[in-house]
């Protein structure tokens, strides 16, 4: 071999810092299945999933990836990628069926096992307790819209803190409240397929008023070296060019996609621009004295979830439309470059347009990326082999956005990959692939793809190679 050809060792480019938290995520109906064992009764999104046309291909979470009776080989998966923590969501009518009481064991103790298993394989627990699946008579006693319920997520925090507190550490109370509330009773397209925007507004401020109950009880209940966090799918929001009107625009949706939690959670306040936006759709006298100091209950990070960037301008959107008080004013333009197979846009610059922000907006508030990933159709080759090599450079980007971030100063603690497992994409079915590990949904077998090898080999790392 001549001095030329020789190469120098492979060398980490990217390190992230000492401590940084490598996990992957997922949620309780997008796996778990066992949907009516051992006492657990309908969500809204079981519900949801038997009203024709909501879901595609009629599919619903009844069977899902089975985790439910595969728990122990899923941390197993885990544990041979190398993660250092788990992030998953707890399924509130698996422990509490009817939103109201006592608690049932069976369903507590699923989780007592899986969070034992994953301590057991060195794995930190990261328990979400509210990713979408809302007990269905909830909903029937007037759902999100009603303010009840932030009362009732707030017994259910305490029955979870009493049940897992002595061996989960960190909490996150609600996963995307944006997309429960306007998704869920806004567009329609997400359960519990409502339609008002009224409905929409008075579900995100009960959403805020559930976080800031849940982050009391939490804080009361667990030791103080506990982790208390909310999880938000902020909009990385671009006005498609600088006049006036389309950064107006851009305003119109930060208020009602991001501002619309971060301002009451962090500084006590409705933003004042969004109270005039929605005007015509509510006086916002839902608020209550009060609810402003609970829902700015002090929490310990932030977690987000980034996919891709929204692109604005001025003028109009369809109907019915998740944008309560803006539908009229912004239209939504598809941001250029590679797509995944959701159509989403692949732009890791978002991401870091998002977390440069929150340095500047919220100093001293820590931040985890509590879900990154994208959907590609993924397939088991005649070999078994499931190569995904869009999946790895979308990963491989978006770690760069964060790596780059922290060299700017944002204090990211961790990055969660969206997902574990290939799993029921909600209105998309089973259509959509985001796991790093293929599931085979006819026989439940597991593959690990390129990139779960990919990621297992960051993980190792600390880093990025060059
Ligand atoms: C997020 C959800 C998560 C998953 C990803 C693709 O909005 O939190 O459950 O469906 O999108």
């Amino acid at each position: 071999m001549t001095a030329v050809d020789a190469r120098p060792e492979t060398t980490t480019e990217l390190r992230f810092p000492a401590g940084f938290r490598w996990g992957t995520a997922t949620a309780a109906y997008q796996i778990e299945g066992a949907a009516t064992e051992d006492g657990r009764t309908p969500s809204i999104w079981d519900t949801f999933c038997r009203t024709p046309g909501k879901v595609r291909n009629g599919d619903s979470g009844d069977i899902a990836a089975d985790h439910y009776h595969r728990m122990r080989e899923d941390v197993a998966l885990m544990k041979q990628l190398g993660v250092t923590d788990y992030r998953f969501s707890v399924a509130w009518p698996r422990v509490q069926p009817t939103g109201r009481g006592p608690a049932v064991q069976k369903g507590l103790d699923f989780y007592r096992r899986l969070t034992d298993e994953l301590l057991g394989a060195g794995i930190r627990p990261v328990a979400t307790l509210y990713h979408w699946d809302l007990p269905q008579e909830l909903e029937d006693a007037g759902g999100w819209p009603q303010r009840e319920t932030a009362d009732r997520f707030g017994d259910y925090a305490r029955i979870m803190a009493d049940a897992l507190g002595d061996r989960v550490a960190t909490w996150t109370t609600l996963n995307e409240p944006w997309c429960a509330a306007f998704l869920g009773y806004g567009s329609g397209v997400h359960a519990p397929g409502r339609t008002s925007a009224s409905a929409s507004l008075r579900a995100a401020h009960h959403f805020n008023l559930a976080h800031g109950l849940a982050a009391q009880v939490l804080h009361g209940a667990l030791p103080s070296t506990s982790e208390i966090s909310l999880t938000l799918n902020l909009h990385a929001v671009r006005p498609l060019t600088g006049s006036e009107a389309d950064v107006d625009a851009a305003r119109r949706i930060d208020a009602v996609g991001n501002r619309i939690f971060l301002d009451p959670v962090f500084h006590g306040r409705i933003p004042q621009d969004l109270v005039r936006d929605t005007a015509a759709v509510t006086d916002w006298a839902f608020v209550q004295d009060g609810d402003l100091e609970v829902v700015s209950t002090p929490i310990d990070s932030l977690g987000i979830n980034y996919y891709s960037p929204t692109v604005v301008g001025a003028g109009s959107s369809t109907s019915p439309s998740p944008w309560a008080g803006a539908e009229e004013h912004v239209r939504f333009l598809p941001a250029p470059g590679p797509r995944t197979a959701m159509d989403w846009p692949v732009d890791a610059d978002g991401l870091y347009e998002l977390l440069t922000r929150l340095r500047d907006d919220l100093p001293g508030v820590p931040l985890v990326i509590t879900e990154n990933g994208a959907a590609y159709d993924d397939y088991a080759d005649p070999s078994g082999e499931v190569h995904d090599p869009e999946r790895v450079e979308y990963l491989r980007a978006h770690l760069s956005a964060v790596h780059r971030a922290i060299g700017a100063g944002a204090d990211v603690r961790g990055y969660f990959l969206w997902s574990l497992l290939d799993n029921f994409e909600w209105a998309y079915g089973y259509s959509k692939r985001f796991g790093v590990v293929h599931v085979d949904f006819a026989t439940q077998r597991r593959t690990f793809k390129d990139s779960a090898r990919w990621y297992g080999d960051v993980i190792a790392r600390g880093g990025l190679t060059g």
